[in-house]
């Protein structure tokens, strides 16, 4: 079984582990060049005119970066950061709490906030457009409302499920931003940045051999680099070449594509259960034992971009080149689809 590194809720130690090598600054942060650019130029003009920046969604798969360019952000802007996430946020009160702790300019992150409940968010509304929030105090006969003013903030809220933010939500981020994932030669230079840091030695070879199979994914391919460290470290000469990182992937049973366990139970349902589809989304729900939102926005995403996966009016359709994944024949009945 491949190990499974696809997951949002990262434990403690994981947490420090990423805060290692997490860039500081947009020039440290390879890839994502048109949102670094946009991003770059929001947060200059913000500071030119001394003004706070406009509110932003960072939306797309775990590991591509969404909480590490909010902290670019807030560094770039010379403000400070608080986080939070959309179930630490209760009540409305958790958010009073919250808003009013800011500093004129401080960035607010809520990550997964498509998991704030609808009277929390509604309160949000009124905070991120008018920078007031009216606060219920006591119940019943003597209820009162109070209006507290919050400070010119900008809110960075994060989401790997870009489906589930509401309109009124959505309609309130002045800058709507989509995380894609990473091409090879911005994944080969994010591996040489990380190996710089841990002090590991890499050659073109193996940082590229990495970059393949990590699902076009930052997170994934620093822990590959560490797991191809431990092999290079107690099998070769300490030096990552090809080789070496090939060996170490295959040890973990890491796919050539770097396709992950649930990547794999996907293709193999559509193929195995559907005859390679039509299938609906609610069919290979149910099949692989997983939520429609997240095959949807996590697990798709990248088998559409690898081309093992089709997304037609009828369903969705396992393509020839899945098939020889799976090392089987495709049924070829269906060529005019691709
Ligand atoms: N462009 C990049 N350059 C270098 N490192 C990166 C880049 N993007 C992400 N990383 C690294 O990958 C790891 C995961 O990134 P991050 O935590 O920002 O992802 P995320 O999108 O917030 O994921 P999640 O949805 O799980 O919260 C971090 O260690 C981060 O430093
Ligand atoms: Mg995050």
């Amino acid at each position: 079984m491949t190990e499974r590194f696809i997951t949002s809720t990262l434990n403690r130690r994981e947490e420090a582990r990423e805060a290692t090598l997490r860039p500081q600054h947009f020039a440290e942060f390879p890839g994502q060049d048109r949102i670094k650019e946009q991003l770059e130029l929001f947060v200059r003009a913000a500071k030119e005119r001394k003004e706070a920046l406009d509110h932003i969604l960072l939306c797309g798969p775990p590991g591509l970066g969404k909480t590490t360019l909010a902290y670019i952000v807030a560094n770039e802007l010379g403000s400070s950061l608080k986080s939070s996430s959309g179930p630490a946020i209760e009540k409305p009160g958790d958010l009073a709490g919250l808003l009013t702790a800011l500093e004129p300019g401080d960035v607010l992150f809520i990550d997964e906030i498509h998991r704030l409940s609808n009277t929390v968010e509604e309160y949000l509304y009124s905070a991120m457009e008018d920078f007031f929030i009216d606060i219920m105090l006591e119940q019943g006969a003597g209820a009162r409302s109070v209006r507290l003013s919050v400070p010119k903030f900008t809110l960075i809220g994060a989401t790997t499920r870009q489906g589930m933010i509401t309109a009124p939500l959505r309609a309130r981020f002045g800058v709507n931003i989509r995380l894609d994932y990473y091409d090879v030669p911005s994944l080969v230079a994010i591996i040489r940045r990380s190996a710089g840091i841990l002090g590991v030695e890499i050659d073109d070879d193996g940082a590229k051999e990495i970059a393949g199979r990590c699902r076009g994914t930052p997170r994934i391919a620093n822990n590959l680099l560490r797991r191809a460290r431990d092999y290079a470290q107690v099998k070769a000469d300490s030096v990552i070449t090809g080789e070496v990182a090939r060996a170490a992937l295959e040890l973990l049973q890491i796919d050539s594509d770097g396709l992950d366990e649930m990547d794999i139970r996907i293709l193999e349902t559509i193929i195995g259960n559907f005859r390679g589809g039509p299938v609906g989304l609610k069919n290979i729900a149910v099949s692989v034992g997983e939520e429609e939102d997240s095959i949807e926005e996590v697990y798709e995403p990248f088998l559409i971009q690898r081309g093992l996966l089709a997304r037609t009016p009828k369903g969705r359709v396992a393509t020839p080149r899945a098939w020889r994944k799976l090392g089987l024949e495709s049924p070829g009945s269906q060529p005019e689809l691709f």
